[in-house]
């Protein structure tokens, strides 16, 4: 259990004790995590270049597994990293290691390609020439009640989201240096997670999920620029749009942030987390009827999709 009563994190699992004892896949093998080690030449580990995804498996079913694939093949292809397995073969991976930990419902994965192990410690991805590493970690995973009950608390930081044109803040890539440096910026200003603006000064996403707010019953969030493509965040309008509930993907600035009647979070490890203040200014008044009914109608829609009851 979360033994810090003043701050947790929007990833913050109940501990179990199960997982320090899972087998890891790395490369084709499923060993004890003690034994799951990646080369001090590996690309990822000295470069930060790979490409991962975080998903979440329930009654033995990934959900939305085929939207994880699109955006982590679309990844890869993007920077011409060569994953050397199928869709189809990573489920298989997946399932295996699932099932040699005796793994079925509230679990989750970070599955991580990087573009393998250098010749030399040198940037040039042409010294990548074994081909990728591929390791899973899949934990029992549960989110702490407290981030429900208590919501998280946000800063706006300094750090921006980059354009495109530097690194696309679309890439679920190992280097999260921007990110990173975005939360030790909440943290130092007493926050627990970051709110990060675009460029242009409008509010984009915090440093790890996708951010919406609700105002006078209409839901926004930005325009999908500078923001990771969250499969959490698809989902979120998607229902939206299916139950006639407003929802706009628009610029916005903090002042409409600020004057918010609720703020959530998106990202497939918490699915919806409340926002409780951001720069110290109460969100709403703590009622939050909107980000509930949407929490609800997300986990139907992961029970369908995951067959479960
Ligand atoms: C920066 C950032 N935003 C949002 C998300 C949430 O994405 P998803 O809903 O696909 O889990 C992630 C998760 O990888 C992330 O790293």
């Amino acid at each position: 259990m979360n033994t810090n009563s003043h701050s947790h994190s929007t990833h913050e699992a109940a501990e179990d004790i199960r997982n320090r004892d899972i087998r890891i896949y790395v490369n084709g093998d499923i060993v004890h995590r003690d034994e799951a080690k990646v080369s001090v030449y590996d690309s990822g580990f000295m470069l930060g270049d790979g490409m991962w995804e975080g998903m979440r498996l329930y009654n033995g079913k990934w959900a939305f597994f085929d939207e994880h694939m699109d955006r982590f093949f679309n990844s890869c292809k993007a920077v011409s990293l060569d994953v050397g397995m199928t869709k189809d073969e990573i489920l298989d991976a997946l399932n295996r290691t699932a099932e040699a930990n005796g793994m079925t419902t509230d679990v989750h994965c970070r599955l991580m390609c990087t573009r393998g192990v250098k010749d030399k410690p040198f940037q040039h991805p042409g010294l990548s020439r074994s081909g990728p590493t591929i390791v899973m970690i899949l934990e029992h995973s549960k989110p702490v009640e407290s981030l429900q009950t208590k919501g998280i608390r946000l800063a706006t930081v300094p750090q921006v989201r980059g354009l495109p044109t530097s690194q696309d803040p679309k890439f679920n890539s190992h280097s999260k240096l921007n990110c990173i440096i975005a939360c030790l910026q909440a943290e130092a200003a007493g926050a627990e997670e970051a709110l990060m603006l675009d460029p242009h000064g409008f509010v984009n996403t915090t440093n790890a999920c996708n951010f919406f707010i609700v105002r006078r019953g209409e839901i926004w969030t930005s325009t999908g620029d500078y923001c990771m493509n969250g499969v959490t965040r698809a989902k979120v309008i998607a229902l939206c749009q299916a139950e006639g509930i407003p929802v706009f993907q628009k610029n916005f600035s903090l002042y409409e942030a600020y004057g918010a009647d609720e703020a959530f979070l998106t990202g497939s490890f918490g699915a919806q987390t409340p926002v409780a203040s951001i720069d110290g200014k109460p969100i709403g008044t703590g009622d939050r009827p909107m980000t509930r009914r949407i929490r609800e109608l997300y986990a139907e829609l992961v029970r369908e999709n995951t067959g479960g009851a």
